[in-house]
């Protein structure tokens, strides 16, 4: 059998320390130095395995820009404001939303850019797309990188990437969700041999009564806190949007994408795109529990219909060809779209922003 050398280094590992927790299968796909997915390509795009909401329509980033400049208003025009983006992918969202900063200003004159990216590929994508704008930019490996002062963070598509752990309900209570190698020699999920104790207690009230055989995930990265940390500590505003869930509830959401399909999590580990639902519950309770307000969340509908999507599409369509008219009618479609392959419903919106400011736009 000719395996991928990090399905080597994963099936190294499992001889040597036994199954591996969902988190350290998926911080290995996604992030291992050599041949992690994030590390090793560019994967948007007709060509890529994904399309993400700004590389859908430039309204997107255009509206996120607005939102940013009504942020820095509120948070009463500091003179420097960081605007930071977790997980920037092409650049695109950024550029559409400095042109469209563009009417404020002041606020793109107070901006210093905080790009925080772990892929080299597309950091020097944006590097180049960035380049094509007179702002200055700087670059992070983590967020807790990106120094103190008034900060307006976003964040499309980032939460959905981190590792998650899974656990898995049985009648004595739950086992940690692991990836081992089966009888016939094949990667495959299984179970940890110890209880979790006490995890009943840990879990949300409303996943504690789960039927035996249910799985519940949660992320131990602690970005939703430092978020809320610093959003208590100094003034600012973050606005986070995901595909997800309002409520924290049991289900398996663990999910892998090659070349725009839906493939196996545990095939061609390090080439396929990893990745879980975000729980907003989960996110809103902890930056709450560190003193931050939270606005939201709500669909990602609501979030552009608030923001004026319908009259930003409508105005780019008044200088458009019929065939330009009809791509802006269907992308808009794709953004709210509450069907298959609808986004509106789909992606969710929240809202984390000193305890001070008013409710931000979109969320009204
Ligand atoms: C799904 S893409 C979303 C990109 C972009 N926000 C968009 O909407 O098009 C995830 C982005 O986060 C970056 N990323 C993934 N995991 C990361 C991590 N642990 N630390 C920093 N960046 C990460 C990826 O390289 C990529 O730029």
């Amino acid at each position: 059998m000719d395996l991928s050398p990090l399905e080597n280094e994963i099936r190294k590992r499992i001889k040597l320390a036994g199954p591996m927790p969902i988190r350290q299968f998926m911080t290995m796909c996604l992030t291992h130095p050599d041949y992690g997915y994030y590390v090793t390509r560019d994967p948007f795009g007709v060509s890529g395995d994904f399309i993400t909401s700004p590389e859908i329509s430039q309204v997107f980033g255009e509206l996120i820009g607005l939102w940013a400049a009504s942020a820095w208003h509120m948070m009463g025009q500091p003179e420097n404001v960081r605007l930071i983006e977790l997980g920037p992918g092409r650049g695109t969202m950024l550029i559409d939303a400095m042109r469209a900063a563009q009417v404020v200003p002041a606020f793109r004159a107070a901006i210093v850019l905080h790009l925080v990216e772990i892929n080299p590929k597309l950091r020097e994508r944006q590097q180049q797309m960035l380049g094509t704008i007179d702002v200055p930019a700087m670059w992070h490996e983590t967020f807790d990188e990106v120094p103190d002062g008034p900060a307006i963070i976003l964040a499309n598509e980032f939460f959905d990437a981190l590792p998650i752990n899974q656990a898995i309900k049985q009648f004595n209570g739950w086992y940690e969700r692991v990836v081992e190698v089966d009888a016939s020699g094949n990667l495959a999920f299984g179970i940890a041999s110890d209880v979790i104790p006490l995890f009943d207690q840990l879990v949300p009230p409303a996943v504690r009564d789960a039927p035996v055989g249910s799985i519940y995930e949660w992320r131990t990265d602690n970005l939703a806190l430092a978020i809320g940390q610093r959003m208590r500590r100094e003034l600012g505003a973050a606005l986070i949007i995901d595909y997800g869930h309002l409520k924290s509830a049991a289900g398996d959401t663990l999910q892998a994408v090659g070349n725009h399909n839906f493939v196996s999590a545990l095939h061609n580990p390090g080439e396929v795109d990893l990745t879980a639902h975000v729980d907003f519950e989960a996110i809103a309770s902890t930056a709450d529990s560190m003193g931050a307000r939270i606005h939201g969340p709500v669909d990602q509908a609501r979030l552009l219909r608030n923001l004026g999507i319908e009259k930003r599409a409508a105005a780019l369509k008044t200088y458009a060809s019929p065939e330009k008219g009809a791509e802006i009618d269907s992308a808009c479609q794709r953004l709210l779209g509450q069907g298959r392959g609808g986004m509106g419903r789909l992606f969710k919106a929240l809202a984390i922003t000193h305890p001070d400011m008013k409710t931000v736009p979109g969320f009204e």
